[in-house]
């Protein structure tokens, strides 16, 4: 099994391209599924997740073409989706199972098809994940939904507009029933909805095909259903949580980096964050530049909640930094019940940390040093990359299959930028 090997002790320097978000093009290319005609998106991360998707829409029988070319240093692919020739609903276990994200073809199947099949999700150990509300919006919309033999099973002759008020703010959930509500007759309103970054791309690729909605990025989203969605093209948004990992790593190395090709929009928590730790931030259109040569990171106290606060997916990396910052930082995790998984591992690696339930208690060592750890899950090992850049000696980390679903080239793009870092195996 392939492992990433790490020699510490490099400050990161240069430039490097951030890529399309991992969390925005898994539910726009379930979108696809609600179109009559091909949908083309661009700005697509060579990632393990978006193979997955593929073969979940192709298995559905959905056409799938994929174009790569090299554009400036930064590489972009597209993926046209012909939704046309799809004759299945069922989402198999096989699928799903390694990828929880598969359940966003739920709301496209149900409202396309009358029908969707969907088995429960895995997805990373993070805790339990339930689909409640998933199945709480289908129903708001007319569907008829039973659970049995581990598939959610839906069906609807046509999804009737209605008020969806969930009960706690998921993204997955918000995207299925936008997506849904977006084929349904007349109007549904989304209450308590997830305002990521991500859910407004989904919805202005959804504009793109046709649909109309109002207030994406805000608690509260209109859509108003049409009969049928057309086919169109969409660049798929920057992620932020890959900006935000580059970003603490130059914090972390003492380096200076700047990336390419995101939105500093979508990062506010973030990037208050890292000024609060003693980064020097410029920001320049789509770029962001990180200084901290000469200096070490300040502890920082970090809560993790619904987008616009500080997000979940940049809790390990931030839990990484003050393993090895001045003073002690409280880390508060409030979204998922396990997330804490990466603590051992960093542990090993020297870390002085105390997890008291949903919190952990991080104290700056002046030192970690290298070791064999292994990654839990996908940001649990980003944060062990980051960890194993400022460690001294070697650090090897295991199973970073994790890492491949949701980080294009990151040994490439940290060499760029001066990090002693390869794949092995
Ligand atoms: C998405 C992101 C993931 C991120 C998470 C929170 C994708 C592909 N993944 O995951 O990277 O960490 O948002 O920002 O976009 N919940 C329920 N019932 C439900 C749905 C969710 O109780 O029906 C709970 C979950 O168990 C969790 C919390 O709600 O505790 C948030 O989950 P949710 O926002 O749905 O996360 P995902 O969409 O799965």
């Amino acid at each position: 099994m392939q492992k990433i090997l790490i020699e510490g002790g490099v400050p990161l320097n240069g430039e490097v391209q951030i890529s399309g978000a991992k969390n925005a093009v898994l539910p726009i290319l379930c979108a696809t599924l609600l179109a009559d005609e091909p949908v083309e998106i661009s700005n697509v991360p060579h990632l393990h997740d978006v193979v997955t998707t593929a073969k979940l829409l192709a298995g559905l029988g959905a056409e799938i073409t994929i174009d790569q070319g090299t554009i400036g240093k930064g590489s972009e692919s597209g993926i046209v989706v012909d939704p046309r020739s799809v004759h299945s609903h069922v989402a198999p276990y096989e699928l799903v199972k390694t990828m929880r994200a598969s359940v966003l073809v739920l709301g496209p199947l149900l409202a396309k098809y009358g029908a969707a099949e969907v088995s429960l999700p895995g997805g990373c150990a993070i805790g339990s994940r339930p689909v409640d509300q998933h199945i709480k919006g289908m129903q708001a919309l007319g569907a008829e939904i039973s659970v049995d033999h581990g598939f959610i099973k839906a069906r609807a002759d046509r999804l009737k507009g209605g008020r969806v008020v969930f009960d706690m703010v998921s993204v997955g959930a918000t995207e299925n029933v936008l997506m849904a509500a977006a084929l349904a007759e007349g109007t549904s309103v989304l209450e308590n909805a997830a305002m990521e970054p991500e859910i407004v791309d989904l919805a202005e690729c959804l504009k793109v095909m046709g649909a109309q909605i109002e207030g994406a990025g805000s608690n509260r989203i209109t859509v108003h259903g049409v009969a049928r969605l057309h086919g169109g093209k969409h660049s798929v948004v920057a992620d932020r949580i890959e900006t935000g990992t580059f970003l603490v790593a130059a914090a972390m190395t003492g380096g200076r980096v700047t990336v390419r090709g995101a939105r500093p929009d979508t990062l506010d928590a973030v990037l208050d964050k890292l000024r609060q730790a003693g980064a020097e931030l410029d920001i320049d259109g789509d770029r962001i530049t990180l200084d901290m040569r000469g200096r070490k990171p300040r502890a920082v106290n970090i809560t993790t909640a619904p987008h616009p606060a500080f997000p979940t997916d940049m809790q390990a990396q931030f839990m990484a930094m003050n393993c090895i910052a001045d003073g002690v930082g409280v880390i508060n995790e409030t979204i998922f019940e396990n997330r804490f998984m990466h603590v051992q591992e960093l542990q090993r690696l020297g870390a002085d940390i105390r997890v008291e339930g949903h919190t952990a208690i991080v104290r700056g060592v002046p030192q970690l040093s290298g070791a064999p750890v292994m990654a839990t899950d996908l940001r649990a090992s980003a944060s062990l990359i980051l960890a194993g850049l400022v460690a001294d000696g070697e650090t090897t980390i295991d199973r970073i299959y994790h890492l491949d679903r949701g980080y294009e080239n990151i040994e490439e793009k940290l060499s760029g930028l001066g990090a002693r870092i390869k794949r092995i195996g």
